[in-house]
């Protein structure tokens, strides 16, 4: 075989079928489509009903809400200012936002994701897709998704901000308190950060331009630890998106009265 067949540059093979696959083939596709959309329509709703983020006796507040730093945000929410204008069309968090939907927009995994479900392109192995030329990503526009490493020292930030609500968390009316809101916070942010830990990313800046990992122990224990959390990524990009909506929607029920936190302390 050539090497201009083997990266698919040369001529393919003249199949009229636009593949032989007999197999399932369009099912993984489809669940991410479904599952993708799904998570998206909901977030979309969320971040634009501005209200229902926040539980006052608790002070649980929701991760798509942190930082609350709208004119509008309660000020017991608001823990680093309120300084955007209280408009509809500007999210509570809009600081963070768009930091954190491009870190994922960026991440290797949603890549393949949505080049697959969403553009079909391919939409499998050995499927034909419907577009006509592909640039790859070395030119304009894909080219930006190069820039996933910085979208990656925002996201930890952000995950630094998401521990303190956390653990500002631990809240009741008459001090300490300790509820089932606070797990299902704790779970959320120890997940988001074993997914930042398991970018690709990561693992190069913490192991990547050594020449010697014997004179770098420490930076070898940690890539060691990164790389087995690096496996388990694309799991871990999915259990996020659940562990965030779910978050997500227990402070909702217990902002508008729907349930009750079960509390253990307070
Ligand atoms: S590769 Fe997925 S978050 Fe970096």
């Amino acid at each position: 075989m050539s090497s201009s067949t083997m990266t698919g540059q040369g001529k393919r093979a003249k199949i009229p079928a636009r593949t032989l696959r007999t197999d399932r083939w369009w099912f993984p596709p489809l669940v991410t489509f479904v599952g993708l959309g799904a998570w998206i329509l909901y977030a979309t709703v969320r971040v634009f009903m501005q209200k229902w983020y926040w539980v006052d006796d608790f002070h649980y507040l929701t991760p798509f809400y942190s930082p609350c730093i709208s004119d509008g945000c309660v000020p017991e929410a608001s823990h680093f200012g309120r300084f955007l204008p209280d408009v509809w069309f500007l999210p509570y968090a809009a600081l963070t936002l768009p930091f954190l939907l491009l870190f994922r927009l960026t991440c290797y995994y949603y890549r393949k994701a949505y080049y697959r479900a969403f553009w079909l392109s391919p939409p499998a192995c050995a499927v034909a897709e419907p577009h006509k030329t592909y640039s790859g990503e070395t030119r304009f526009p894909l080219i930006f998704q190069n820039a996933h490493r910085y979208f990656f020292y925002a996201a930890v930030a952000i995950s630094l901000i998401n521990t303190f609500d956390a653990i500002l968390a631990f809240h009741s009316p008459d001090g300490f308190g300790f509820g089932l809101g606070n797990i299902v916070l704790l779970v959320n942010v120890v997940m988001l950060w074993a997914y930042t830990a398991s970018c690709h990313s990561c693992r190069s800046i913490v192991g990547g331009r050594l020449k010697h990992f014997s004179a770098h122990p420490v930076r070898y224990r940690t890539w060691t630890f990164v790389s087995r959390l690096n496996t388990k990524h694309m799991e871990l990009a999915w259990i996020t998106l659940g562990t965030l909506a779910f978050t997500d929607f227990y402070v909702m029920a217990v902002s508008a009265g729907w349930i009750s936190d079960l509390r253990f302390v307070g």
